[in-house]
């Protein structure tokens, strides 16, 4: 993307604020106004000194002198009542305008970000499965907090002083130039010069800038990791190595800040030298016969005070640099993520209740940037109503295959069907709506217990389905003797509770949502065997009705089944019920009878 293209998609965003970017605009332009007046002032004061002197030129004192009464006063006893007051007015006008410029172009520039930003976050809800798959989390935590802010600095202060600046020369040089032409191109000349400088400087800003966002990203996510796994690290003595690391990321962030800064260091007073050497050009020529003979001692002076008030609006125009650079390196690099694909959602059949049929044809799939096939040509039936277990060893594919049944990823070759109806076909949130899922790592929200059961499209489900699904879980007796019973807030993931506890609350979220396919992927790992007895007998009730996929370790959870199914390497190789596959003394019979010998 060029930075024209990248700057133009940014004042897209900005184009809902339009009143306001005319209102700063309108600041400003007073501001700017105000900044030639202060100068023409000058000219006004001078020329006042002397009565013999026609006043030819001059903003404020052509305005002023039509209230000047010759008869009753001089025109120093004028001057002394008319410029400070002048100068009053002038000030106080370009205060406003200062004020008003720059909220307004706040207002805009916070708008901006904050649509940036909500929308950024709301492409990671549609993102598809590999984009978490190929990105590390505080990469993509840091590009919402780090990244759009760098855009803030572009576009608040950018805008901003570009704006401001910006018309603050404009104003000057057209003061110059009708105060004097031709002195006026002497001081211009510098310009060019000027403009290789910053685009030379510009270049190398986002070449760091870029670097400093991956180090933020690295930085967001060792103190991330560092902050969940603070029990391993402790454990295994992992602080020096999670030091050593933190460092090296905050290091690698120092050492290109600080070039940064090297480089915006020097630019300045390279331009400043520059600036310096075309005032004093201007001088030498002002001061020449010729060129003198065109001015009054006012006009000189209001002149030479213009330009030399010139040079700091430039000086911040080249200083604003950096954080443009910044803000377009992040920018690019966020709308490179707004442009990536969502998940696919295609299909367009909706179905109100599925009956919880599941076919799957001949599945293939490989994770993508894995030449291994975690599922190899797998077949599978499962009748609606039906309670089916699939087992074997760690690695083998289960927890692949529930995913691709809640479309997750897509299937590389074969396909799966559900009611006799390709997966692909369904739309996508209609499909999920027909599954409820415990996944092998449960996942809980910071909020109350109540909300982390009723969660998202369940939230409205009423407080005795809720208590109803928690008893299910065998969950109800020790959510009610937590401090504040359902109401209790838990800590982030789940955070002050047994990891048997989360598993019983992830239960009952699955129960509550009443879907005709139940998915429990290892849902009852980290429960004793009484509590897992338990659960079973409630759940004999829940799956008596829906389509019910069990992924256990355990075999004696699984034993019951309907059918079980042995996966081993990404194939199915063995099915039957378990006595049957006992007698077959296969996979299962093995896994099972180590079970014992253990
Ligand atoms: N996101 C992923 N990207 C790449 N490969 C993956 C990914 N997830 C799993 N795999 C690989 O796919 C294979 C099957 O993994 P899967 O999670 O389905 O096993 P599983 O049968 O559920 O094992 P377990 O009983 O340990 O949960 C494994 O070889 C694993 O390394
Ligand atoms: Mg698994």
């Amino acid at each position: 993307m060029s930075d024209w293209q990248i700057y133009r998609r940014l004042l897209g965003y900005a184009l809902p604020h339009w009143f306001m970017f005319c209102l700063s605009l309108l600041g400003y332009l007073i501001y700017s106004l105000g900044n030639v007046l202060l100068a023409d002032l000058m000219q006004f004061l001078l020329d006042s000194l002397d009565d013999t002197v026609k006043v030819t030129s001059g903003i404020v004192s052509t305005i002023a002198y039509h209230f000047y009464d010759a008869g009753a006063q001089t025109r120093v006893e004028f001057a002394r009542i008319a410029v400070p007051l002048a100068m009053v007015v002038i000030a106080a006008t370009r205060a406003s305008g200062f004020f008003m410029g720059n909220y307004c172009m706040s207002w805009v520039a916070r708008g901006l970000i904050h649509s940036l930003r909500c929308e950024l976050f709301n492409k990671m809800l549609v993102a598809p499965s590999t984009y978490y798959d190929s990105h590390k989390q505080g990469e993509l935590i840091s590009k919402i907090t780090f990244n759009v802010e760098q855009v803030t600095g572009a576009v608040t202060k950018a805008l901003k002083t570009v704006v401001r600046e910006g018309l603050t020369v404009i104003a000057l040089a057209s003061y110059m130039l009708y105060l004097n032409w031709r002195l006026c191109l002497v001081f211009m000349a510098v310009i060019p010069v000027i403009a290789v400088v910053v685009a030379y400087v510009g270049k190398h800003f986002r070449r760091y800038s870029r670097r400093i966002q991956s180090s933020m990203g690295d930085v967001t996510q060792v103190s991330g990791e560092s902050v969940s796994g603070y029990r391993e690290i402790r454990i295994f003595g992992g602080q020096q190595q999670q030091r050593a690391r933190f460092r090296q990321a905050s290091q690698y962030n120092r050492v290109q800040n600080l070039k940064m800064a090297f480089a915006d260091g020097l630019s300045t007073p390279v331009i400043q030298s520059l600036l310096a050497l075309a005032l004093a050009a201007l001088v030498w020529f002002a001061l020449s016969p010729d060129i003198l003979q065109g001015f009054t001692a006012g006009s000189l002076v209001a002149f030479l005070t213009a330009a030399t008030q010139l040079g700091k609006p430039i000086r911040q125009l080249s200083e604003v640099q950096s954080d443009i650079q910044r803000g377009l390196a992040a920018a690019e690099d966020i709308f490179a993520q707004l442009d990536l694909p969502e998940e696919a959602d295609t299909g367009s059949f909706e179905v109100r209740r599925a009956k919880g049929d599941i076919e799957v044809r001949g599945v293939s799939f490989a994770y993508p940037g894995s030449e291994q096939l975690a599922l190899d040509d797998v077949s599978l039936d499962i009748p609606a109503g039906r309670t089916v277990a699939l087992v074997g060893r760690s690695g083998s594919g289960k927890t692949t295959l529930v995913q691709l049944l809640a479309r997750f990823y897509q299937v590389g070759q074969g396909e799966i069907l559900l009611d006799q109806v390709p997966l692909a076909d369904y739309r996508l949130a209609n499909l999920r709506s027909q599954l409820a899922m415990v996944s092998q790592h449960v996942t809980l929200f910071h909020d109350t217990v109540y909300n982390n059961i009723a969660y998202g499209s369940l939230a409205n489900s009423g407080k005795e389905a809720v208590v109803a699904a928690a008893e299910s879980a065998y969950a109800r007796h020790f959510i009610e003797s937590l401090p504040r019973g359902f109401e209790t807030t838990l800590g982030e993931n789940g955070g002050g509770l047994s990891g048997g506890q989360r598993q019983r609350i992830a239960i009952a979220r699955a129960i509550l949502k009443d879907a005709p396919v139940l998915i429990l992927d290892e849902a009852t790992s980290a429960l004793d065997n009484e509590s897992e007895h338990r659960i079973k007998q409630a759940l004999d009730n829940v799956m008596a009705n829906r389509t019910t996929i069990v992924i256990a370790h355990r075999l004696s959870t699984v034993e019951h089944a309907d059918s079980i199914v042995v996966m081993d390497e990404g194939r199915v190789v063995a099915r039957g019920n378990h006595q049957t596959l006992l007698q077959e003394g296969g996979l299962y019979a093995q896994l099972y009878h180590q079970k014992f010998a253990d």
